[in-house]
This record gives structure tokens, sequence and C-alpha cells, in this order.
């Protein structure tokens, strides 16, 4: 069975575009592949998070994904600080990938600019993500569009391991969902929705619904009043004609002929979004209730995670020249 991977960070809400760009592909994958999630917190510690607001929202998000649909009886779920491979690994990882490669990663450019302090850590993140994904022998990687240039450093970085210490990594595959893999702010559609929730332009997975339906009615558009899907003339009627056929598992172009002004085609998007994330709000309710039973859960994958972890740091360890931890 082919062996799926993906994280997420613990960074506040979440939003439409997770669920869309990614969140969707994951519980779909879990059916017929072995599935492995991952909620990210080693990652979120590059921007220096509030300790309580980190567990708070650790939690928040592995809830979360057993709320959209993630079965802890078919996947394994857990967080990545709980198995010490994963820092162990990416230690290889920068090793392994370039100074000058790390430097072109487009995230690492918004992102470094957008702060005042710039982590060591937040440069060598994608090392860290690779780790993630090459510790589980992974076939697929199911992430929005956003994540493609990190994914693609990944199977370079494994490539080259290979090539210097032999055989020892899978070299993994992105996959990207055909629509909503770019879900993009209500307000500036020239930017990816992001996990500001309390901007006019992101919807989120917990928000309530008046407000949701606010937003879309609310949301940029254009003058010329013609309801056409072309992303890059008309990013605004574009973002939201995109939502719709995500939200209702048809094509953009399709739906786009369905309209001919804007009110309605919102309204229709606002409702559509609704209906998909009502049965999630009920479920983080209900789930948040019992957190001993998330708990649980992380515990369990984190043992099961860190079997094939460890199987996996060893053969990379033993290639690369390091002696054999002695027994204790
Ligand atoms: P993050 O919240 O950055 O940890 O991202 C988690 C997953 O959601 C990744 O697979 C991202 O590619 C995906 N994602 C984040 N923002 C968006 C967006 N605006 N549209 C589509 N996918 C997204
Ligand atoms: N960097 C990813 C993001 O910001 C999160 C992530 C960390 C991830 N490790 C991963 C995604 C491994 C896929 C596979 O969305």
């Amino acid at each position: 069975m082919a062996r799926v991977f993906s994280g997420i960070q613990p960074s506040g809400g979440m939003h439409l575009g997770n669920l869309l760009g990614a969140l969707r592909n994951w519980v779909a994958y879990q059916h017929e592949h072995d599935a492995v999630y991952c909620v990210v917190d080693l990652h979120a510690l590059t921007t220096a998070p509030d300790p309580a607001e980190l567990r708070d929202n650790t939690v928040a998000a592995a809830t979360m994904l057993m709320s959209v649909g993630i079965d802890p009886d078919r996947s394994t779920l857990f967080l990545q600080s709980s198995v010490s491979e994963h820092a162990e690994l990416a230690w290889m990882m920068e090793c392994t990938v370039g100074f000058g490669e790390l430097r072109r990663m487009t995230q690492f450019k918004d992102k470094s600019d957008r702060s005042e302090f710039v982590s060591a850590g937040l440069f060598t993140y994608p090392a860290l993500q690779a780790s993630d994904i090459l510790l589980y022998d992974t076939d697929l990687v199911p992430v929005g569009d956003d994540q493609r240039q990190h994914i693609e450093l990944c199977r370079d970085i494994a490539e080259r391991f290979n090539r210097r210490y032999g055989d020892t990594f899978v070299v993994p595959a992105h996959v990207i969902p055909e629509t909503g893999a770019r879900v993009m702010d209500l307000q500036n559609p020239d930017d990816k929705m992001s996990k500001s929730l309390e901007s006019a332009g992101t919807v989120g997975v917990l928000e309530d619904p008046d407000s949701v339906t606010r937003k879309f009615k609310r949301a940029v558009t254009d003058s010329d009043n013609e309801v056409r899907y072309d992303p890059a003339a008309k990013p605004g009627v574009s973002n939201l004609i995109g939502i719709l056929a995500a939200a209702t598992g048809q094509n953009p172009v399709s739906v786009a002929d369905e309209y001919s002004q804007y009110g309605p085609l919102k309204s229709d998007t606002a409702d559509a979004v609704n209906e998909l994330l009502n049965p999630i709000r009920d479920r983080f309710a209900e789930l948040s209730s019992d957190p001993a039973e998330i708990a649980r859960v992380l515990a369990a994958g984190a043992d099961k995670a860190h079997t094939v972890a460890a199987t996996t740091l060893e053969r990379a360890r033993t290639n690369a020249g390091l002696i054999p931890r002695q027994p204790t």
C-alpha cells in the first residue's frame, strides 16, 4: 500500500484554504493508502509563538484534523515533537541541502520580509520538512500549491542523499488538487488566504455561518460585472468561482457558465461553504469536550510513527557512516 504523509502547522485556526487545498485530500487518502498525518509543532517554533498559545493551538489542530474526518483507526495522527527522530534526521537533511537552495525558497523570502527577527530555523525549515516526509518512506504528499517548491526540494535532497550514501530514501511526489489548491484572500485576491482569522479576507473553518456569509457578500470582485473564470484578469471573481467549484466538486469553467451576476455567485458560494463547514464545527465541539481522548489518539499515533521513523533513521545513520548506538 502506498504511503501518504502530510503535515500542518498549529499556528492559529484553520481556514478554508487549508481545508480545500490540503485536508480534504488527506481524508480521501486514508481509505486506500497508508496515511500518516502530523501536526508540525517544531515548525511552529521557527516564529517563537507564545508557549500557552502553542499548546492550545496544537491540541486544536489535532482536534480539527479529526473533525474534518481523519479517522485515527485508519490513519496515524501524531505530534511532530513527540517523535524525536524528526529533529535528528533534520540535521542530516541540513547537511545535504545547499545554502543556495534554501535561499531560493519563496516561503522563506515572504516570511523573512515580514518579520523583524528571522531565526536560523525559519531558514532551514524545509530541511525539517524533508525529514518529516523521508522518515516514513513516503510516496505521496498531499499539499496546497504553496508547498510545491518545498516538496520539490525534498525530492532533490532525497536524491542527493541516495547518490552520496546509497539507496536510503523513497523519493516522494506531491499531490496538489485541481481546484482549491490556491484559495485567495477574499479582500486581497492577489494574496493567498492565510491564518489571520480576524481578517475579513480569511474564512475560518470554525467561523459562525452568518459571519461566513457576510465575508462572501463583501468579497472583492471588480466593476465589469462579467462572471468569467480568468484568475489573472479577474482574481476576485475567479477565486469565488474556484471556491464554489472545489466545495461542490465541479469544474470552475462550468460553474462560471451558470452565473451572469456577482450577487447570486456570492450567496451560492457562501451557502456551499457553510454546508461544508457545518458538520465540521459540530464535530469539533463534540471532540473538544473530551481532551483525554485526543491525548490518547496522539500518544498511540506517536508510538506507531516512532516505529517506522526509528527504522528509517537508523538506515540513514548507518549509510552516512555514523557508528550504531550501543544498546542500553
Ligand atoms: P499551513 O497552514 O501553512 O501549515 O498549511 C497547511 C496546508 O494547507 C498545506 O498543505 C498548504 O499548502 C495548504 N494551504 C495553506 N494555505 C492555503 C491556501 N490559501 N489555499 C490552498 N491551500 C492552502
Ligand atoms: N510546511 C508545511 C506548510 O507550511 C507544513 C509541513 C511540515 C509539511 N512538514 C510537512 C507538509 C511535510 C507536508 C509534508 O504547510
